[in-house]
């Protein structure tokens, strides 16, 4: 029994009781809990302003918060952005916000700004090319002039190249047309394969659930459903409210 607790702890790497997340004096999510576990896929989905960004800016200490932000097995809601970036935290943010002035290796070189070894940033952005062969090709072209889909890859590999330990994705298909879309999710995957624990923010639904190996729906800042995708699936008005389809 006590083995069985101590194995499920090993397994979790981010966990969240009783968050409050606010902007101002207003309080954005009211008391949500969630778990990540190591090497899984969780995605938390929810209409506009269901509080789902600022869950994330939570995460990374960018909003104000109370409550509990534990991750591997130690409280972080203290640490300031920097430290939980050095802890293993890294995110791909809503809007991508990559900087359009720069090219594209010189995007990747500061998503690896806390890596001082540049060899080891060399190899870093070799094994991140391989995998989006398109940013290799245009390497040394201001990132402003990539199309949507493609600025959205140089944000997650941007994000790959801190190294981190989880990745948040915040939106990675918002305003892509359905076959990007489909090409984002797909890298999305590999990744998944390759290893990486991901806390996938989204409104699609259809393919977040996918990929998701667990969920959780956000509504008016609280998580009012949670399960797999077939557990979730099971309720059609749960799936329609999921999917922005009444
Ligand atoms: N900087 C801010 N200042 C004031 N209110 C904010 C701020 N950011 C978010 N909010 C409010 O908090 C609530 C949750 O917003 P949030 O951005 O977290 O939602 P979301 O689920 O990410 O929505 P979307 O899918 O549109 O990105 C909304 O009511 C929003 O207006
Ligand atoms: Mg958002």
């Amino acid at each position: 029994m006590v083995d069985e607790g101590r194995a499920s702890q090993a397994k979790r790497m981010l966990t969240i009781q009783d968050l409050h997340v606010f902007h101002g004096p207003i309080e954005a999510v009211h008391g949500i809990s969630l778990n990540v576990e190591r090497g899984k896929c969780i995605s938390l989905l929810g209409p506009n302003g269901a509080g789902k960004t600022s869950t994330i800016s939570a995460i990374t200490g960018i909003a104000r918060a109370t409550g509990s932000v534990r991750f591997e097995e130690r409280e972080i809601s203290g640490d300031s952005v920097e430290a939980r970036i050095a802890s293993g935290i890294a995110v791909s943010p809503e809007g991508r916000r990559i900087f359009s002035n720069l090219t594209i290796l010189e995007n990747l070189t500061l998503g690896a700004a806390i890596q001082k070894d540049q060899k080891e940033k060399g190899r870093d952005i070799d094994h991140w090319f391989s995998l989006f062969p398109i940013l290799a090709e245009r390497r040394d072209q201001a990132a402003g002039t990539l199309s949507g889909g493609e600025q959205q890859m140089l944000a997650i590999a941007r994000a790959l190249m801190a190294r981190p330990k989880i990745l948040l994705l915040d939106e990675p298909s918002l305003g892509l047309a359905p076959k990007i879309v489909r090409q984002i999710f797909d890298l999305i995957g590999t990744l998944k394969d390759q290893g990486m624990t991901i806390l996938l923010v989204e409104q699609n639904a259809t393919q977040a659930l996918r990929l998701a190996d667990y969920a959780y729906l956000m509504s008016s800042g609280r998580i009012v459903a949670h399960g797999t995708a077939d557990e979730l699936g099971k309720s059609d008005k749960l799936m329609a409210e999921l999917t922005g389809v009444a």
